[in-house]
C-alpha cells in the first residue's frame, strides 16, 4: 500500500483527491492547518502542516512517498507568498526524498509565461518542480464543473434557470469534475512516462455555453438557458464575493480576473478546450460528462464559497 500525503486536503479538490486515493487503497494523510478539522472524513489520518511554518514540513512528509500537492490562488493571495509556501514544501520533499510530487496546478498552465499573474506563479512552480531532484508531474484541469454550485454561479442558476457564465457564446469549454481531476492524478501518480510532464486536461467533451445550459436542464429537469455574463461584470462580483471587506485586494482581484478571463474567450484555441482522446485512451479513463455530473449533484446543492484573500497583495504587485 503506498502512502501519500494530500496538501491542500481541506479544500473541495484536495477533499476529492482523498476520496479517490481511498477508494483505490492508498493509505491517505491528510495535511491539515487545524488539527481536528472537521473537513476531513472520519477516518482518514490527518497530519499538521503550514507551508509557512518549515519546522512542520519534515515530520507531516515522514512515512509517506507521494505528495499530491494543492495550493490556494496566487490571484487572491500574494504570489510571493504562495511561491514561499511552495519552495519551503520543495526543499522538504527533497530532503525527505520523496518518490513523485502530483501538483494540482488548478487551472490551465501554458509552457510560456502570459503576464497573468495566477498562471504565471504557476508556471514557475511546475518549472521549478521540474528541475527539482523530486520526480513530479503537473496536472492543469482547465475549469472545473463543480464551479457551477458555487456562490458566482449558483443563485443565478437556481433562482433564475439561467446559466451566467463569462464565456463568450461561441466558446467551446471542457468542464472537468474535481473528481476526475483527482482519478487523472491518481493514474498519472505511477506513470513513469508522466514524470517531469505538464498535462492540460479538461473533461470528455467542449460545449459551448448554451449547450452546458442544455446538459444542466436536461439533468435537472427544468430549461436552463445560457447568459453570457459580461466579463467585466464578472471580475467585479468576484472581487466584492472574495475580498468583501478589503477594497483594495478586491480591486486587484478584479483587475486579474477581468484580464485573464479577457484571455481565456479571445484566445485561439481557447485554454478551456481540450482535447482529451489521447489521454483518455492512454490511461484508459472515462471521465463524467456535464449531464451526468449534473445528475449527481442537485441543484438545491450550495457549496460555501472557499478561498478568498488570506495574505492581501502587497500593493503594485505586478499582473
Ligand atoms: N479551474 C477552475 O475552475 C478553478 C475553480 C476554483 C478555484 N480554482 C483555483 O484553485 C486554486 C485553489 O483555490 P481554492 O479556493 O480551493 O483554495 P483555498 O481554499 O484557498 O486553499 C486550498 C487549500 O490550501 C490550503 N492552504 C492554504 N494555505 C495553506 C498553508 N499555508 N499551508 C498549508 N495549506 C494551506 C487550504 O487549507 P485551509 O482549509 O486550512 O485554508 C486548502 O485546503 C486557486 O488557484 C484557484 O484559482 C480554479
Amino acid at each position: 500500500m503506498q502512502g501519500v500525503l494530500v496538501i491542500g486536503a481541506t479544500g473541495d479538490q484536495g477533499a476529492a483527491q482523498v476520496d479517490v486515493l481511498r477508494a483505490a487503497g492508498w493509505a491517505v494523510v491528510a495535511a491539515v492547518r487545524q488539527p481536528g478539522d472537521p473537513r476531513i472524513p472520519p477516518g482518514v489520518d490527518s497530519v499538521p502542516l503550514d507551508l509557512h511554518a518549515p519546522e512542520t514540513l519534515a515530520p507531516a512528509l515522514a512515512g509517506v512517498d507521494t505528495v499530491f500537492l494543492n495550493l490556494p490562488s496566487a490571484s487572491f493571495n500574494d504570489p510571493e507568498w504562495i511561491l514561499q509556501g511552495f519552495e519551503n514544501f520543495l526543499k522538504a520533499a527533497e530532503k525527505a526524498a520523496i518518490s513523485r510530487i502530483v501538483f494540482n496546478a488548478s487551472l490551465y498552465v501554458g509552457p510560456s509565461e502570459t503576464g497573468h499573474v495566477a498562471h504565471d506563479t504557476r508556471l514557475r512552480i511546475i518549472e521549478r518542480l521540474f528541475a527539482s531532484s523530486v520526480d513530479a508531474t503537473a496536472v492543469c484541469p482547465v475549469i472545473f464543473m463543480d464551479n457551477l454550485l458555487r456562490g458566482w454561479a449558483l443563485p443565478s442558476l437556481r433562482d433564475r434557470q439561467v446559466l451566467s457564465y463569462p464565456h463568450n457564446p461561441d466558446l467551446p469549454v471542457s468542464w472537468i469534475c474535481l473528481s476526475d481531476v483527482a482519478r487523472i492524478m491518481l493514474a498519472v501518480a505511477t506513470d513513469p512516462a508522466a514524470v517531469n510532464r505538464r498535462l492540460v486536461v479538461g473533461g470528455p467533451e467542449a460545449l459551448r455555453g448554451e449547450q452546458t445550459a442544455a446538459a444542466l436542464g436536461r439533468a435537472w429537469g427544468r430549461p436552463i438557458r445560457f447568459e453570457s455574463l459580461p466579463v467585466a461584470q464578472f471580475a467585479r462580483q468576484m472581487g466584492q464575493l472574495f475580498a468583501p471587506d478589503d477594497p483594495a485586494t478586491a480591486a486587484r482581484i478584479e483587475r486579474d480576473l477581468a484580464a485573464v478571463y479577457r484571455w481565456y474567450n479571445e484566445s485561439v484555441p481557447s485554454p478551456f478546450t481540450v482535447d482529451m482522446r489521447e489521454f483518455l485512451s492512454r490511461y484508459s479513463l472515462e471521465l463524467q460528462t456535464v449531464e451526468t455530473w449534473a445528475k449527481a449533484h442537485p441543484l438545491s446543492q450550495e457549496y460555501i464559497p472557499t478561498g478568498g484573500a488570506r495574505h492581501p497583495q502587497s500593493a503594485g504587485q505586478a499582473s
